[in-house]
């Protein structure tokens, strides 16, 4: 197995003396004791071997092929580096545990099940990292049901065999579901035979670049015209990616999005939308009787090519904008006494959901799906804020939790300015790792179903862009989806979390991924968070009284009144709650009251600048002063400092001299460009 120099600087690390906790594994073992004795070499091609059933042997090869270990015939145990055993009463292994014990002698996996001893192999291929283990002792067991990766196929379309690549990716960190979501507005990509036109049109774009797309019309292409850009996977190869994944541990989930999110569909059968005109709306009619059928065929052909006990049907940012005044959707209304457009949409997932269940799956969607009337049965995958969490378990649904603040993969995860164009926000490793689901469950715990990573693929163009996204910080939602375990929550004794720790386990495994082919992320090279953050900042108006002559916006009000002298520096994201936003009048107009007459000798403030959000550096920045909060004397404009950092969006407009007072007024006019001001801090010093 090649290896890097960093990969054999861990390693060596790791075997000189390190405590277990820097054995490079993702996710960290629920239980890992190292034992005494030399450390074992492991040869750089792994054979298992074991007395195990021919069928257990069997599928249990895929995995072993993939991680580059030899399955020898059983029961060869002589010539293995590992051998696969029965686990034992003595072993304590969980249904879906594994027991993992090096000697200097070699390598003993004991499990019960196939699930068990495949992710026991991955723990040995991750082991194996280092070339030389340590003995060790390893009890270890999933901790929640479901452990997702949802990739956007519709945005930007990937190839089969990335897909391909990545169940291999995903497999090595026991995740247990791969979601796809495959039909929005900008492509379908699952053949539908009955409706030909889904993979012969609504599969196609002029543009291939989705941000084009969506500036230049929105429109779709006939299948091979000049410059068609989209594709879709056929049944078969759908088939195959299922049994490919299944072999692997893994459950393909598939995404039909309904009732919104739909205009590709309405344009290729435009009588599905309420209007019956192309182009034109975004929502299936849900008065036309005609959607559901279409609906139900199309589920049918997904059922019979993805076995997955769940099937997504979306439900997510439907606008519902035509259904007011479509006589179709307002008949339903009438006949089946809904109130309003929200029932409709209860009663469109119900019926979508009574479907599925007739044909034994049941329903999965985001977290709008949620309404009293939803099935007994169906799930919910809460994205828009945990706050959403508490309806779910109000309704006595599972949930699936992947809230965008911290699971969602496409926005920046290093120094915005330092990457390419992604998604807004700033979204590092500390950040998906530091979320902890455990307290919310902690009084239902059998309501967490699980943890899912979501990569939305609107900025991401290409196959490596993927990559680049999702590594390491999928390694993250592993971690986090293996670990998580709210019925032990009360009983815990040591803190969860070591994100130190952690980032040393995912820089070896994301060089390895990177040796291997895997284009992820140089987090080695990590620019990181902005230094400010990390030291909150002392100076005279430390937690003085802010008054404001002009509002703060309420969509970014960040800590309030308090945030202009609460020590905090923003992030490198202007929606992190540190940043607050001014556009109303003259935009930032605030007075500081020092408390008592001060002397001081500089006020600084810091701006942001994103010009695609429409936020601009100040035109300029005015400071003046006053003894009695009425009479201000004008001290002068505060210059720009050069950047500290090369590109960054946020500059430092510090004014200097001599001054003598109780109110420190400041005031950043917007320039031409009208748009928003955005700042931190005010610094008096
Ligand atoms: C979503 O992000 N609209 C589920």
């Amino acid at each position: 197995m090649k290896q890097n120099l960093f990969t054999l600087l861990f390693c060596l690390g790791g075997a000189t003396g390190a405590s277990a906790d820097v054995l490079p594994l993702i996710p960290e073992p629920k239980q890992m004791v190292t034992t005494a004795g030399a450390p074992l070499r492991m040869p750089s091609k792994v054979s298992v071997a074991g007395a195990l059933p021919p069928d257990t042997l069997s599928a249990l090869r895929p995995l072993a092929d993939g991680l580059g270990m030899t399955l020898l015939g059983a029961p060869d145990t002589a010539h293995a580096t590992c051998v696969l055993l029965p686990a034992t009463p003595s072993d304590s292994v969980p249904p879906s545990g594994y027991r993992l014990r090096v000697t200097p002698r070699g390598v003993r996996l004991s499990a019960h099940t196939v699930e068990g001893w495949r992710y026991g192999l991955a723990t040995l291929w991750q082991l194996a990292t280092c070339g030389e283990v340590r003995p060790v002792d390893i009890h270890d067991y999933p901790g929640l049901e479901w452990r997702g990766i949802m990739l956007d196929v519709s945005r930007h379309f990937v190839s089969m065999d990335f897909l391909r690549k990545q169940v291999d990716v995903l497999a090595r960190y026991k995740f247990n579901r791969f979601h796809l979501h495959l039909t929005d507005a900008a492509g379908w990509r699952i053949e539908i035979k009955r409706y030909p036109r889904l993979t012969q049109f609504a599969a196609w774009r002029p543009n291939a670049l989705w941000k084009d797309w969506w500036n230049k019309g929105r429109l779709y292409s006939e299948e091979g015209s000049d410059s068609a850009y989209g594709g879709y996977y056929t049944q078969q190869e759908l088939r195959a990616l299922v049994r490919y994944a299944a072999d692997r541990g893994i459950t393909i989930v598939p995404e039909i999005e309904m009732p919104g999110h739909s205009e590709e569909v309405l344009t290729a059968y435009p009588a599905l939308s309420c209007t019956h005109e192309p182009y034109k709306q975004a929502d299936f009619c849900a008065g036309n009787d005609s959607t559901f059928v279409f609906l139900e065929n199309v589920l049918s052909e997904v059922m019979d090519i993805f076995p997955s006990p769940y099937i997504h049907i979306g439900g997510d940012e439907a606008a519902k904008a035509s259904w007011p005044t479509c006589p179709r959707c307002q008949a339903r209304m009438e006949r089946e006494g809904l109130a309003d457009v929200e029932e409709l949409q209860g009663y469109f997932v119900r019926r979508i959901g009574s479907f599925l269940r007739a044909h034994g799956r049941h329903l999965l969607g985001w977290d709008e799906i949620l309404s009293d009337s939803l099935p007994a049965d169906a799930a919910v995958m809460v994205w828009r804020d945990t706050a959403w969490v508490d309806d779910a378990v109000a309704q006595g649904k599972r949930v699936v939790l992947s809230p965008g603040a911290f699971f969602y993969l496409d926005a920046y995860q290093d120094a915005p300015f330092t990457q390419p164009e992604a998604n807004g926000g700033y979204r590092p490793l500390d950040q998906v790792y530091n979320f902890d689901a455990e307290p919310m469950f902690a009084g239902c715990p059998d309501m967490l179903m699980g943890i899912q990573g979501n990569l939305w693929c609107e900025w991401i163009p290409t196959e490596a862009d993927v990559e680049r996204m999702l590594y390491p910080r999928a390694l993250a939602v592993a971690e986090q989806a293996w670990t998580t375990e709210p019925s032990r929550y009360a009983s815990r004794t040591s803190p969860r979390k070591d994100y130190a720790a952690f980032r040393r386990r995912a820089l070896a495994q994301n060089e390895r991924l990177r040796t291997e082919g895997v284009r992820a992320f140089d987090l080695k090279n990590e620019v990181g968070h902005r230094p400010e953050v990390a030291q909150p900042v002392n100076h005279l108006a430390k937690g003085c009284t802010v008054t404001y002559n002009a509002p703060f916006s309420p969509y970014y009000p960040a800590a309030r009144e308090a945030t202009l002298t609460d020590g905090q520096r923003g992030d490198w994201s202007y929606s992190d709650g540190r940043w607050q936003g001014f556009i109303a009048g003259p935009r930032l107009d605030v007075t500081v009251d020092l408390g008592s007459v001060k002397d001081f000798g500089s006020v600084e403030a810091d701006f942001f600048d994103a010009p695609g959000a429409e936020i601009f550096w100040p035109a300029e920045v005015r400071v003046s002063v006053s003894a009695d909060g009425q009479t201000f004397t004008p001290l002068g404009t505060a210059q720009a400092t050069a950047d500290n950092i090369e590109r960054s969006p946020i500059r430092t407009w510090s004014w200097t001299g001599k001054a003598q007072g109780r109110y420190v007024r400041v005031q950043a006019p917007a320039g031409e460009k009208k748009g928003w001001i955005f700042t931190d801090e005010i610094v008096v010093r």
